[in-house]
């Protein structure tokens, strides 16, 4: 297995290019589904998340062209004969729940199988289920699949009990071939469900009101092809401006926007960061050190719970105490135990993490635990004096594409060891 080994302490400069979104490209690649001609996405990130859901999609009897030479994906669904998605994909990668709506929409059945728990808590998919019944779906949950059928989903008044970035993605992407409106209240505000509903416009759909809490689908009785290009990922953005913020120095990040950052980019400015923004780059200096920034996390435009453990990291050798409230998953600091074991003061109590800073960080061995988790080491490796080994970076390689070498670009010591 994969370890990554960090000599911390040198700062960062330079420049890198930031990636596609994965959490875009993940239920964008499902939309293929939804129609019987080619559908082409470029900017598609090269990782293991996005291979996993290739390889679902083929096993339904998708073609897929990954054009090996740039960064694009074309994928042809004219026949579907296998609307299933099994335990063995699915338990690697809780987005395969994507498939669900479209599945049911365009082949009237689908069965998946429940994504079952993980690392950062229970995430159950209820919410997916009560909008697809509400659609007249007939679900039944039997074996440890989920198994739902509609001759033709009709178009409803969905309101989700809580925020749900995929559920809401499900949803949208299901009402697109139902009959007549379906509204979604309470709709996730996420720019990747903005990304996704643009595609599926694109595409023939019609749809209104995403990015807002609210949005209007009219059923149509097809999709068409399209070609859309992925927005860029939000989340590598601001890891990569808090391994700058943390390590010094001064980076810029090219074919990404500071639009979809707003909140976070706003604490590194708190924290004495300068940060400046064009259309599609932005630059990041750091200073000599780091004032500390509370957080608390809720659903966008709120600060991101993807961006959490990074700034718990970059909390631990700030100048003060920060306040780290987590309000949307009930087990999200298994990174805290890891990062105390470089030298961080961090006291947790509940969904609170009280973090103080400390003059330094050392390197040492630890272990990767979850996809951001995995990220806020990294952080800390950058700025920890000596050598910091990173276990089971399989996570890293799920959300991060080619992180080690971005990261060598900006000048940091980073090799990945067998
Ligand atoms: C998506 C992102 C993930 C991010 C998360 C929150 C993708 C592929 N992943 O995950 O990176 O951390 O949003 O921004 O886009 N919930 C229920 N019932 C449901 C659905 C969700 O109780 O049916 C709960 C979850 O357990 C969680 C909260 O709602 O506590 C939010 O989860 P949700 O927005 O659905 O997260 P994902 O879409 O899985």
């Amino acid at each position: 297995m994969d370890k990554l080994l960090i000599e911390g302490g040198n700062p960062l400069h330079g420049e890198v290019a930031i990636s596609g979104a994965k959490n875009a490209a993940l239920p964008l690649l499902c939309a293929a589904l939804l129609t019987a001609e080619p559908l082409t996405l470029t900017n598609v990130p090269d990782l293991n998340d996005i291979g996993t859901m290739l390889k679902l999609l083929a096993q339904m009897g998708v073609k897929v062209h990954r054009n090996s030479d740039s960064d694009s994906v074309t994928l042809d669904a004219a026949t579907l004969d296998n609307p299933v998605a099994p335990y063995e994909l699915v338990k690697t990668m809780r987005a395969a729940i994507l498939v669900l709506g479209p599945l049911v929409a365009r082949c009237g059945e689908a069965r998946v199988s429940l994504p079952g728990g993980c690392a950062i808590g229970a995430r159950p998919v209820d919410q997916h289920i009560k909008g697809l019944q509400a659609m007249g779906a007939e679900v039944t949950v039997e074996h440890g699949y989920v198994h739902a059928k509609a001759a033709r989903l009709q178009g409803a008044r969905l309101f989700t009990d809580l925020v749900t970035v995929t559920g809401t993605e499900n949803l949208m992407m299901a009402a697109c071939l139902g009959d007549g409106e379906t509204v979604i209240e309470n709709a996730a505000r996420e720019p990747e469900v903005v990304d996704l509903a643009n595609c599926l416009n694109a595409m023939g759909a019609r749809i209104a009101g995403a990015g807002s809490d609210v949005i209007r689908i009219q059923g149509v009785a097809q999709l068409h092809g399209a070609q859309y290009r992925i927005m860029p990922d939000r989340i590598e953005t601001g890891t990569y401006l808090c391994a700058a913020a943390a390590a010094g120095g001064k980076i810029r990040l090219t074919g990404t926007s500071a639009g979809y950052l707003d909140v976070v980019i706003d604490k590194l400015v708190d924290a004495g960061c300068v940060v400046e923004a064009t259309r599609d780059a932005i630059s990041l200096s750091a200073p000599q050190r780091l004032n500390s920034m509370s957080i608390r996390t809720a659903p966008y435009p709120a600060f991101p719970t993807d961006m959490q453990a990074q700034f718990m990291a970059i909390n631990a050798v700030a100048s003060g105490t920060a306040v780290i409230r987590e309000t949307i998953f009930e087990n999200r600091f298994m990174h805290a135990v890891e990062l105390i074991r470089l030298g961080a003061d961090i006291k947790i109590d509940g969904n609170t993490a009280f973090v103080t800073g400390v003059d330094k960080l050392e390197g040492a061995t630890v272990m990767a635990t979850d996809l951001r988790a995995s990220a806020s080491l990294v952080v800390a490796g950058l700025v920890a004096e000596g050598e910091t080994l990173i276990e089971r970076i399989y996570h890293l390689d799920r959300g991060y594409e080619r992180l080690d070498q971005k990261l060598t670009a900006l000048g940091a010591r980073v090799r990945r060891v067998k």
